[in-house]
């Protein structure tokens, strides 16, 4: 197999040890190769704010209120913060984090059994590499759903249907853990939605029922990680997205027309708002442009929690907010999730104007 930059033959239908036969060479397959207008380094770190989730757990209205006015100004100018004192058991985090890594230290043919399959959003795959054959993310990932009113089981029928009977534990933690950061994104919404002005309890309300797509990320050493990217510059097209990424760091923030790093906080999580929150706002609150870069000689690992509205509810701006917005007209149609989703994974490649050309592609049907 040639790896050579500029001259690859690289096909991905033999993934086979892909990761750790370029480990040991000095380039990587042109497919992984971005523009350089994407590699532009950060040469900063974000100040974003940290938001301490105390007071509100305890039903401290002053300390709620606190929280709510720095939410929104972090929302209002870039959809990015950090929360802290969040609820979620700091033992079960690194439990699920050592699950992750366990898994992706798997050899391939072991992973290779509950592979994603065309058409399906769920399994093991390698830099989307079934959909895309350009530049491609330096990452292995593993994503299954969570249904927020789902079986109390799902999470580990998905591990044993998808890797065989000896996943259970693994599928346990991460029913355990999807569990705690489900409380923890309802916790958000309510803050949302005191952030807006709007009732406390709307936005919690509407992602009752919602679900949420769960990834393990695995970023694998780069020899150069100076041509590639773990995951390209793109706004999540879901709604609120709550990540927890280990100590090594590497997720950047595109704020002011620079890319900023973000400092790893292990008790920490990140959270961003996606595409659909940004419409649920009409545009007054930010979905958060990010990437992800690579080390030479540290791999990496996140976990993300992306939460999505359930498939057929309507994406508009409720009523309140609407009213206490007369003068702007509404920038996006109504849509309902399964309507952008199908449109982001099968017409479209999430980047920085998804919500945009969505907007112009749904508009063209549904005038
Ligand atoms: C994503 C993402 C960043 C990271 O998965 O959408 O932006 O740090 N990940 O893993
Ligand atoms: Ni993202």
């Amino acid at each position: 197999m040639d790896l050579s930059a500029s001259n690859s033959t690289h096909s991905f239908s033999n993934m086979e040890d892909f990761f750790s036969i370029s480990a040991k060479t000095t380039s990587i397959p042109k497919e992984y190769i971005w523009p350089k207008k994407d590699l532009v380094l950060a040469d900063q770190e974000l100040q974003e704010p940290v938001v301490d989730l105390q007071g509100f757990l305890r039903g401290d209205w002053e300390a709620t209120r606190h929280a709510a006015r720095l939410v929104r100004a972090a929302c209002l100018k870039h959809g990015f913060f950090q929360v802290i004192n969040h609820g979620v058991d700091s033992h079960l985090i690194r439990m699920a984090h050592h699950q992750a890594k366990a898994f992706f230290k798997l050899p391939f043919s072991e992973k290779r059994k509950g592979q994603q399959q065309l058409g399906s959003k769920w399994g093991f795959s390698v830099a989307h590499a079934h959909r895309f054959s350009t530049k491609l993310p330096w990452k292995e990932m593993l994503t299954f759903g969570f249904p927020h009113e789902g079986s109390n089981a799902v999470v580990v029928d998905f591990f044993e249907s998808f890797f065989g009977e000896g996943f259970e534990e693994t599928g346990l933690v991460f029913q355990r853990y999807c569990e705690a950061v489900k409380k923890l994104s309802l916790a958000i919404m309510e803050i949302l939605g005191i952030s807006l002005g709007i009732d406390q309890y709307y936005f919690r309300e509407y992602f009752e029922d919602g679900n949420a797509i769960v990834r393990a990320n695995f970023y694998p050493t780069c020899p150069e990680p100076g041509l590639t990217l773990g995951i390209g510059p793109h706004s999540d097209p879901t709604s609120v997205t709550i990540l927890h990424q280990d100590e090594v760091g590497g997720l950047e923030v595109f704020v002011d027309n620079k890319w900023r790093s973000i400092r790893p906080r292990h008790d920490a999580f990140v959270i961003n708002l996606g595409d659909t929150f940004m419409a649920l706002t009409n545009g007054m609150y930010k979905s958060c442009l990010h990437r992800a870069v690579v080390k030479k000689h540290q791999e990496r690992i996140s976990l993300t929690y992306f939460l999505c509205p359930r498939e057929d509810k309507m994406i508009k701006p409720p009523q309140d907010l609407i009213s206490s917005i007369e003068d702007e007209p509404r920038k996006y149609p109504d849509f309902t999730w399964f309507d952008f989703l199908r449109y982001t994974s099968e017409h479209y490649r999430a980047d920085e104007t998804t919500l945009q050309n969505f907007t112009k592609w749904f508009t063209s049907f549904n005038p």
